[in-house]
């Protein structure tokens, strides 16, 4: 352990703080966090801790879905400016725009969006919980947003329902091609591929499992291959990499690094702890309305 993670492991205690991070964290922040998870798990987990202070390293709308969900408690973001690039391509007008075409939609809202955006939404979901709750609601017909990646993926597991989507995606995983699946399999031939829903079509067709970042994970805990082709950002690559003796991942493209995730560095950590910022705060009447979404999605899992 380095000087200032140990001064973190000391902070966290004295403050009485959880530490959350992303997979999508590097690896000295995930080894001061005390849960590393994907986006549904790192909502689960803050409903469950005591702990009055809640450090989410991560982007903002898991700092804020976490405020939402516990607004007692005081959330922070280490870097402020840690955004998501598909969250902010959506706005409030876009969302009325859908509903006023599709009436008797119901609105399913992916928790990589901003809080004010979930307000406008019936529910929220994650990578992991998209198939199941799409499943269980009543309305027919499905206003997927803002992922069109996610949403086609979520479409084809649950063909009894009509979707409608919304233009946006994650420039990070969109960008993969099909092409890179073929020279990855060329290079490591038995190595299964799994990448995450964000991808785009012609990536989920090539691939061997479609997954969350936990689901990848796991799935790579629970194989009995050696080695695997990653398509999800690298943080997930480095995590096996350095947990699981005997297994070797492989990114599966060099576009998969998120600017944004890569935003918090580990003196920020330090920082939120020591200053306690940046607090995530939201006005009373979004947390409200944005709540009811995220624990109807809580509930159904
Ligand atoms: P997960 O919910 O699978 O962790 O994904 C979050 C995300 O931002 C993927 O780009
Ligand atoms: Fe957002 Fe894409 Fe980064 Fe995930 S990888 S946080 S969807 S920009």
């Amino acid at each position: 352990m380095t000087e200032i993670q140990k001064e973190i492991i000391k902070l966290k205690e004295e403050k009485n703080a959880l530490i959350l991070a992303h997979y999508y964290q590097t690896m000295d922040i995930q080894e001061v966090a005390d849960f590393v998870g994907d986006s549904f798990e790192l909502a689960k987990i803050t409903q469950k801790t005591e702990k009055p202070i809640i450090v989410l390293c991560g982007v903002r709308f898991m700092a804020e879905s976490a405020k939402i969900l516990n607004p007692a408690k005081t959330v922070l973001l280490p870097a402020s400016d840690a955004g998501c690039l598909m969250a902010d391509m959506i706005t409030p007008d876009d969302v009325i725009k859908l509903k006023l075409e599709h009436p008797e939609a119901a609105v399913m809202c992916y928790v990589n969006s901003t809080a004010e955006i979930k307000t406008h939404c019936d529910i929220c979901c994650t990578s992991s919980s998209a198939v199941k709750i799409a499943k269980s609601l009543k309305e027919d017909e499905i206003i997927f947003i803002p992922d069109r990646n996610l949403g086609s993926y979520v479409a084809e597991q649950v063909p009894e329902k009509t979707f409608y989507y919304f233009r946006g995606f994650c420039p990070i995983h969109n960008v993969v091609s099909a092409d890179e699946v073929e020279e990855a399999r060329e290079k490591y031939k038995d190595a299964p591929v799994l990448v995450h829903p964000e991808c785009n079509k012609e990536v989920r067709d090539k691939a061997d499992f479609i997954g969350s970042t936990s689901a990848i994970f796991k799935y790579v805990q629970d194989s009995k291959k050696s080695e695997f082709i990653i398509g999800t950002e690298i943080g997930v690559v480095e995590r096996i990499n350095k947990l699981m003796k005997g297994k070797k991942a492989y990114l599966l493209s060099t576009h998969l690094s998120c600017i944004n995730m890569k935003k918090t560095k580990i003196k920020d950590v330090l920082n939120a702890l020591k200053n306690l910022e940046e607090v995530i705060e939201l006005d009373n009447d979004t947390m409200e309305k944005a709540r009811i979404t995220l624990e109807r999605m809580v509930n159904i899992n």
